[in-house]
């Protein structure tokens, strides 16, 4: 699918603000603010993750799912049930067997901000499925009137009924001439095979256009006011055509949209502007070390998976006892959690790349591969205006397709505390506290166990005379080279 530019993103929330702004002030969640203080950077929306198996165990059965944390309770107690209805989805699916799947199973859901104004709060939501090598996709679209506390469904924004059986069948017929013109391109096929392959699918296409909230379950729509409909696999065609998705102009729906909600496409009479306000005044990354790692002992902490909803918390930690990290990012909590990133990276933390949904990279293509490393870096570069220099594949699970594709390179560890399977800061603090010279530790940002774990891991390592460095510091004098994989620095 084609993912909301992050700049349109940005202007979205942007106009969506101004265009409230009278009602409602108290409840108001803050716009991604540009900031000169990095005490102000916190995010109002941030991202909670359910992490199950990982990395050095041989877990081959993964779930991560990150939903929102908001400043609403049924908004936050939706998402929580919505992210632990598919956690129990992946625990009956161990149960029944499904688990014996040599691959093994792979859940993912994560999510991208639609709409975020005094009013209206709205999440695109994507799971992805594995039951083996290949991942299913599903969308899915939760919309909140933040002032009824109650959510909304698609058929409630084209009211009434007629308005929507109307858009319904214009979604219809964009969605026939898509599905005939990939037909039209099918190989192999005689007339008459042609014929009876678009017939079949016509009939699927009628079933799922039907004008109801089940059918029309996942949307969103961008600063130009481009509505953007998803469909299942399956939905409205057979399996080898993937996931169909059916764009809209404004002009074509917005005379159906409901009086009471016309304001939330905000189609814009002018285009956005294109600058990118965030990165304007960034301070370079100081690659000037006070620290030498082939003179001293150090150590370096990295944090997975982030940035999340305690990774405030950590940066607040970091910064009192005056350490660096480093926080290998999801591309996708970046661009919600954009704010965090650039605080993290102007206290002085190195950014690196941890894919963009936390994927196996192992069961993609070369083409995915890429996408999922490209998508990150440019995130990344976009906020915090600096090139992403290292890159670490979930799971650490990469082969030679991620190798090449990385043109980083890929930093694992050599110290795993199994901080996703034992939630006690004690245990966490402990285990990392047995870092050797030049080692570096894997660590999730995501829980508040490890977070809570890091002062004690600080005075511990300090005791030793440690020094807690990033990456890039831990290898002065030792150039990484790309597509090369590396656990510590040498002796
Ligand atoms: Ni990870």
């Amino acid at each position: 699918m084609k993912h909301l530019a992050f700049l349109a993103l940005f202007t979205t929330m942007l106009l969506g603000c101004k265009d409230q702004n009278t009602q409602n002030e108290r409840h108001q969640p803050a716009p991604i603010a540009i900031e000169t203080s990095t005490e102000d950077l916190t995010d109002a929306i941030q991202v909670n993750t359910i992490q199950i198996g990982s990395e050095t165990t041989n877990d081959k059965n993964r779930f991560h799912a990150s939903y929102p944390s908001t400043a609403y309770n049924f908004v936050n107690t939706h998402q929580e049930e919505f992210a632990q209805s598919y956690l129990k989805e992946f625990q009956n699916n161990i149960k029944d067997g499904n688990a014996q799947a040599i691959a093994g199973l792979d859940f993912g859901q994560h999510f991208e901000i639609i709409e975020s104004t005094p009013s209206i709060l709205g999440f695109l939501i994507e799971r992805y499925t594995s039951y083996g090598n290949n991942y299913n996709t599903q969308y899915f679209t939760h919309l909140y009137d933040l002032e009824a506390n109650e959510r909304l469904t698609f058929s409630s924004l084209f009211y009434p009924q007629e308005n929507f059986d109307t858009l319904a069948a214009i979604v219809k017929s964009k969605t026939s001439a898509i599905l005939k013109e990939q037909i039209n391109t099918m190989e192999g096929l005689s007339e008459s095979d042609r014929a009876a392959v678009l017939k079949s699918a016509q009939e699927m296409i009628a079933e799922g256009t039907q004008a109801n909230d089940n059918n029309f379950h996942a949307f969103s729509w961008d600063a130009s006011g481009q509505l953007t409909i998803y469909f299942d696999k399956y939905q409205v065609a057979s399996g080898n055509h993937g996931n169909i998705e059916v764009t809209l102009d404004p002009e074509t729906y917005k005379n159906l949209v409901a009086k009471k909600y016309q304001y939330i496409f905000h189609i814009p009479e002018e285009k956005p502007e294109t600058s990118n306000p965030i990165a304007e005044d960034t301070t370079t990354a100081q690659n000037t070390y006070t620290i030498d790692c082939s003179k001293e002992p150090c150590v370096a902490l990295t944090f997975d998976d982030g940035p999340a909803k305690h990774t405030t918390q950590l940066l607040n930690i970091l910064r009192d006892h005056d350490v660096k990290a480093t926080f290998f990012v999801l591309g996708k909590s970046a661009k919600i959690q954009n704010n965090t990133l650039l605080r993290a990276f102007r206290e002085g933390h190195q950014i690196g790349n941890h894919s963009w949904d936390h994927k196996d990279l192992k069961k993609l293509s070369e083409a995915e591969i890429l996408s999922q490393i490209q998508k990150t870096n440019d995130v990344i570069s976009q906020i915090t205006g600096a090139t992403v220099e290292v890159l670490r594949p979930p799971y650490g699970s990469f082969n030679d397709l991620v190798k090449n594709q990385a043109e980083m390179p890929i930093i694992l560890w050599n110290l795993d505390p199994l901080d996703w399977k034992d939630r006690h800061p004690d245990i966490v603090a402990q285990r990392i506290s047995e870092a050797k010279v030049n080692g570096i530790v894997l660590a999730h940002d995501i829980h508040q166990s490890t977070v809570e774990a890091i002062p004690a891991v600080i005075s511990n390592l300090k005791a030793k005379g440690y020094h807690l460095v990033t990456i890039d510091n831990l290898f002065s004098g030792q150039p990484l080279s790309k597509g090369k994989v590396y656990n510590s620095r040498r002796n």
